[in-house]
């Protein structure tokens, strides 16, 4: 009895320090999960472990200005590649952070960028569009039924009404895509007139028609966007609730990123989707910010040759050359016949150029967004992306790696050797996959499903705020 009672009580005293043990262990545990997962989010998202990312230009412009000042450090960069994994070695080449290393450097690795640009054989195309297409299609059904914004309302005898309300027109020209977001918002049943039903909060000013407007111009558009935020935070309750973060704000004109400059809440809290979204741009916080595609307004159907075998010349390039970017493209490539790449305008057509080519550039100008990814994508050609740290539209949904090549700046004289490093079977699917985007990228007046107005649609339901935070 007692011997068995001894047993039961160490047993149990057993059973009891083990759930000791296993309740000291969760804490540990997740503790160390945490940190893990906070480490590998910094690492992510942050420039802690990697140089500033508005620096990596520096190092570009350090090249293309005093090309013989940096040596050839051929050494320092076998050190590096032997001192990391290849994945990391991956970042840092998409990123363009292999510092003090000219360009020579880079060919000297085994003579084969090419190769190294594929990690070792592994094939840099991805074929599947989607990062994950049933949680994408999921979540835009659920989005679709239940998304609901409120748009601070303006009748036609304000003042401003040009500035906030829809347009009466078809949106036209180069930042089209900021009027056809409110004008389409302003024809869907995302909309609602209740504010205590609302996930977000629209402020419908337009950058570019503030920008036209004689009374207002580039010189006044800060002060009339601070007074704005003033008005709507003394007229209404809701943006104090949050300090602006479910509020967000829709412009594609890169001038928007001054237009801030007097209302500071707006870059700390705001959603801004902008077609500047370069995490060069100090208004531009990449997560909180979303890019929203630049494009040319299209009325017509489809162009008429799309398919992949009559596309002739290799890669297409054609426009101002206002950056040093742009500059080293031309300066490598303008005489080479397979390249298509000029200065300043074609004399011939520019939609043939795109049908012509099997891949078609765009290059970090000025600015970062032009509407040449658009113009690319509707004609067929495969976009090659060269514009460091630019934010890419739809990036939280779609993989850019399955219908785009994206290559750092410092790869422009290895261009022609990657892009013709694809087998037929990649060039293939790659071009098989722009023409499935395609409809990701086009805007209509009444909203067509998985058009451009529902993917930023979706953005901002990423982005809505899950607490809300009630009136008192
Ligand atoms: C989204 O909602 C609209 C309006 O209710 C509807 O016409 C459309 O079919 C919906 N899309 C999907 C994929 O359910
Ligand atoms: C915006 O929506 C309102 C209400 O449906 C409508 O009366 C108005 O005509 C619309 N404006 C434009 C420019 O489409
Ligand atoms: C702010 O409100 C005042 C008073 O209603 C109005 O005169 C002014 O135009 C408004 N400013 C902006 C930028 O909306
Ligand atoms: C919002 O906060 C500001 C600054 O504290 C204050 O002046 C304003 O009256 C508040 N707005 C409302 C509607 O209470
Ligand atoms: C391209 O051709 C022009 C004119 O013939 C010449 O001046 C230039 O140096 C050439 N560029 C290259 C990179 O060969």
């Amino acid at each position: 009895m007692a011997r068995s009672f001894f047993i039961l009580y160490t047993l149990s005293r057993r059973r009891v320090s083990d759930q000791l043990r296993s309740l000291f262990f969760i804490p540990t545990a997740l503790a160390l999960t945490t940190s893990l997962f906070i480490l590998f989010y910094i690492s992510s998202t942050s420039n802690l472990f990697s140089p500033h990312p508005n620096r990596p230009s520096h190092s570009l412009h350090h090249i293309l200005q005093y090309p013989d000042a940096v040596s050839s450090n051929v050494d320092n960069f076998h050190t590096l590649i032997e001192s990391q994994t290849k994945e990391s070695l991956e970042f840092d080449f998409l990123n363009n952070n292999i510092n003090n290393n000219n360009l020579e450097g880079v060919e000297d690795v085994g003579g084969d960028g090419e190769m190294l640009w594929r990690l070792n054989g592994k094939t840099a195309v991805d074929e599947i569009i989607f990062h994950d297409q049933d949680i994408f299609k999921q979540d835009y059904l659920k989005m679709n039924k239940s998304f609901k914004i409120f748009m601070y309302p303006h009748n036609k005898n304000d003042p401003f009404a040009n500035v906030l309300l829809p347009v009466d027109f078809e949106p036209e020209g180069n930042y089209a895509s900021e009027s056809f977001f409110k004008k389409t918002l302003n024809n869907s049943h995302f909309l609602t007139n209740d504010p205590s039903k609302a996930d977000l909060f629209y402020l419908p000013f337009s950058i570019a028609r503030l920008r036209h407007d004689p009374r207002v111009g580039i010189d006044g558009i800060q002060d009339f966007i601070k007074d704005y935020i003033y008005n709507v935070s003394h007229f209404y309750p809701y943006w104090n609730r949050t300090g602006g973060a479910d509020h967000f704000y829709v412009s594609c004109h890169s001038i928007g990123r001054f237009a801030i400059n007097k209302a500071e809440e707006i870059k700390l809290n705001v959603i801004q989707v902008v077609c500047s979204s370069s995490y060069f741009q100090s208004a531009y916080v990449p997560h909180k910010d979303a890019s929203l595609p630049q494009i040319w307004p299209r009325v017509d159907d489809d162009p008429p040759r799309i398919t992949s075998t009559q596309r002739k010349k290799l890669a297409f390039f054609a426009g101002s050359i206002n950056s040093p970017v742009r500059q080293k493209l031309v300066e490598t490539w303008q005489n080479d016949t397979s390249m298509s790449v000029h200065s300043g305008h074609l004399h011939t057509s520019y939609e043939e150029a795109l049908q012509d080519s099997k891949f078609c550039l765009h290059v970090k100008g000025f600015e970062v967004n032009t509407a040449r990814i658009g113009d690319a994508l509707f004609h067929g050609c495969v976009p090659v992306i060269i514009a460091n740290y630019y934010d890419l539209p739809f990036a939280d949904i779609l993989n850019w790696k399955s219908f785009s090549i994206v290559i750092a700046t410092l790869d422009i004289p290895l261009l022609q050797r990657i892009l013709r490093s694809l087998s037929d079977e990649e060039y293939a699917s790659l071009h098989k996959n722009v023409l499935e985007v395609r409809k990701h990228f086009r805007w209509h007046v009444t909203p067509v499903d998985y058009d451009a107005f529902y993917m930023v649609m979706y953005e901002l339901w990423l982005r809505r705020s899950a607490i809300r935070v009630p009136l008192s």
